[in-house]
């Protein structure tokens, strides 16, 4: 294995110029992100996420450029294609341009601003939906204790090698379910925070009911702007929660709200709802 550390120290580095200092914010989430290994968690040749003059998605072959992949794991705003088209793809059939996006690393610095925005507290219970790598499942572990996060994957091989993933580290592992997140789990309900980590258009009515009263939903929703957004709620333990969008974040659908939905359905107000005032001294959006 190269050193990784001079691409951890980098990675981090970066995350501190752009993302606000959440690392200082979050001292607990700057030492997660240095003690878990995120090379781990990527498999040896996954797509990267940009496409190649030909048009198509390159691989990133571990054993033929091993420094190439590991910069591209600790590379802060890429994530790393893990599944296309729902598995039908392999990275072994090389390049592609066949097929959605279906699971990946996320990158390194969406993980941190989202859970920067989850803030978890020690000891606190976790529902994570959409496991991918597990490697945001081992940042959760390193936080609350593998034993109070419950992760629920709906690919079975996905699921099945986080598993092995989280079981190959020198560490409790926490349990990975082979599920519908958007049941959530009520096994192990209530949870003080759940996080998903793929997008819905609108938010299943089970995370509510499984979160306790006061305890946080953040989950990246589809928005009318071309771009999703991370909706960060409180929980009112009645299966109601209330909170903002408090940041743009680009992710997969969870599989059963893949289709279009017309945005009125969804709760959005009627577009345009913004009024844009602009001049000499600048310009103001306000809602209205
Ligand atoms: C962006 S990936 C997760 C990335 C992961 N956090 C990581 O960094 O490795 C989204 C994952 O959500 C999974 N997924 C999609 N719909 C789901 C559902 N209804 N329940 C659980 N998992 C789901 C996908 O199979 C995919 O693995």
């Amino acid at each position: 294995m190269n050193n990784r550390q001079p691409y951890v120290k980098a990675c981090m580095d970066e995350i501190d110029r752009y993302r606000g200092g959440y690392f200082n914010e979050r001292p607990w989430l700057r030492q997660a992100f240095g003690s878990v290994p995120r090379e781990h968690f990527v498999p040896d040749r996954v797509w990267w996420p940009d496409r190649d003059a030909d048009g198509l998605y390159p691989v990133l072959d571990r054993t033929a450029d091993p420094e190439r992949w590991l910069q591209a794991v600790y590379s802060p705003s890429a994530a790393l294609i893990t599944q296309i088209a729902d598995g039908a793809v392999k990275p072994e059939d090389g390049p592609t341009d066949c097929g959605d996006f279906t699971s990946s690393i996320s990158c390194a610095a969406v993980v941190v601003n989202m859970l920067h925005h989850l803030d978890p507290q020690s000891g606190e219970t976790i529902l994570e939906v959409g496991t991918g790598t597990g490697y945001n499942t081992a940042l959760l572990a390193h936080r609350v204790g593998a034993d109070r996060v419950v992760t629920v994957e709906i690919d079975p091989t996905t699921a099945e090698q986080a598993a092995a993933n989280l079981h190959g580290l020198d560490r409790p592992a926490p349990t990975v379910v082979t599920g519908d997140g958007e049941r959530g789990y009520p096994v192990r309900a209530p949870y003080d925070r759940l996080i998903s980590t793929a997008c819905v258009r609108e938010i299943p009515a089970a995370w509510m009911e499984q979160v306790r009263a006061g305890g946080i939903i953040v989950t990246p929703i589809a928005t009318p702007f071309g771009t999703d957004a991370l909706a960060q709620l409180t929980a009112d333990g009645t299966g109601h929660a209330t909170g903002r969008l408090v940041t743009a974040v680009d992710f997969m659908f969870v599989r059963s709200q893949r289709a279009f939905r017309p945005w009125r359905e969804l709760g959005w107000p009627r577009l345009p709802d913004f009024q844009v005032t602009a001049g000499p001294n600048g310009q103001e959006i306000r809602q209205h």
